[in-house]
């Protein structure tokens, strides 16, 4: 499958982009595993515009990583057009990806994000202007609607009267597709939902098999192996699969050859050299810890272990470098 020049091979797997956990040491390793694309997380285009300096070091990105999306987000054309040509002028990324997909209140609250789902005009024009702004191919991950009341893909579509005309009753996917987006990536949950329930793959299925529809779609909800997203390919027939929260502690997911072969000890040099990735990225110790954490807490080396509650306490409160890389060595020893 392509987006735009891009060849992302065969059924091809993404790391989805998600706040604090893609950034570039985890997207490094989920590359090397094998994920065919990577994303940053969100960047706000409001705060990029200002060239906030904690908002411009998002848009670090390394050539090892490529292909590499930068996915932005904002409340106002002008300021996501704005931020896509900053991105583009100063990161060169592969992808420049859209959200209309973040539930969070503070963001799809302000009509950003999912937010835009209430505001489908909006979201239109904004995807319109940023693919006549920039060269790069431009992306676009969203929801299946702002509720279940709002459909907006598949056999499911609510009739929503637009301002613009045009578009009821049409896939949304369809006019995405006119605003000239190279792909389309659908997360099978509404906004209201956010992250309970079961994303509903039927609906991705229903937006792949619209023969108008020409851009790839990358499916994405609830997948937490390979063989998930196996049966993904063979019973939704999308072009790419994205993982995002099985990422957690295991970038080697996207290998089977490495999720079958490496052992604890493997895996645990992997979370090691994440935690010196993060170190080199944020440049301070502690918080690049915290930046670890979440992965640490999530990964499955640990499961089933007897008795590790103490030792996983006192690993996830390791507060030096020193602490945490020897409860880690020596749970290699033992592991
Ligand atoms: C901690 C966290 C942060 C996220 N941040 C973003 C983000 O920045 N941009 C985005 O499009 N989606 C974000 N998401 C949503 C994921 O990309 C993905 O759509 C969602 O987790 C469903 O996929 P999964 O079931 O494989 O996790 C985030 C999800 C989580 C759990």
């Amino acid at each position: 499958m392509k987006i735009g020049n891009i060849d992302l091979g065969n059924r091809p797997l993404f790391l989805a982009p998600m706040e604090d956990v893609t950034d570039i040491g985890f997207r490094k390793l989920c590359k090397r595993y094998g994920a065919s694309m990577v994303y940053t997380e969100f960047v706000a285009a409001e705060a990029l515009v200002r060239s906030i300096k904690a908002t411009v070091r998002k848009l670090t990105i390394s050539d090892d990583e490529r292909p590499v999306g930068i996915q932005i987000y904002g409340r106002t054309t002008d300021a996501v057009v704005e931020a896509a040509r900053i991105v583009e002028a100063e990161a060169h990324p592969d992808v420049i990806d859209l959200n209309f997909g973040c539930p969070v209140k503070k963001v799809a609250g302000k009509g950003a994000g999912a937010g835009m789902l209430q505001n489908i005009p909006l979201m239109l024009e904004m995807t319109e202007a940023v693919v006549k702004a920039v060269n790069t191919p431009v992306t676009v991950k969203t929801r299946l609607g702002w509720n279940s009341d709002n459909y907006v893909f598949g056999n499911k579509l609510s009739t929503i009267s637009s301002p613009r005309g045009g578009w009821e009753g049409v896939d949304l996917a369809l006019h995405l597709q006119d605003c000239g987006i190279q792909a389309l990536t659908i997360h099978g949950r509404t906004r209201a939902q956010m992250y309970t329930g079961e994303a509903d793959w039927t609906l991705i299925k229903a937006v792949k098999d619209n023969p108008a529809i020409k851009i790839p779609i990358i499916g994405n909800g609830d997948i937490k192996s390979l063989d998930d997203a196996d049966r993904a390919f063979d019973t939704f027939g999308v072009d790419a699969v994205m993982i995002g929260r099985a990422t957690f502690g295991q970038p080697w997911i996207f290998s089977r050859e490495a999720t079958e072969t490496l052992n604890n000890a493997d895996k645990i040099d992997i979370l090691l050299e994440l935690l010196q990735l993060n170190i080199d990225y944020i440049g301070d110790e502690h918080k690049a810890i915290l930046h670890t954490r979440r992965h640490l807490a999530s990964t499955p080396i640990f499961k089933g272990i007897a008795d590790f509650k103490p030792t996983r306490i006192k690993m996830l409160r390791a507060n030096t470098v020193e602490e945490l890389t020897a409860i880690l060595n020596e749970l290699k020893t033992i592991l």
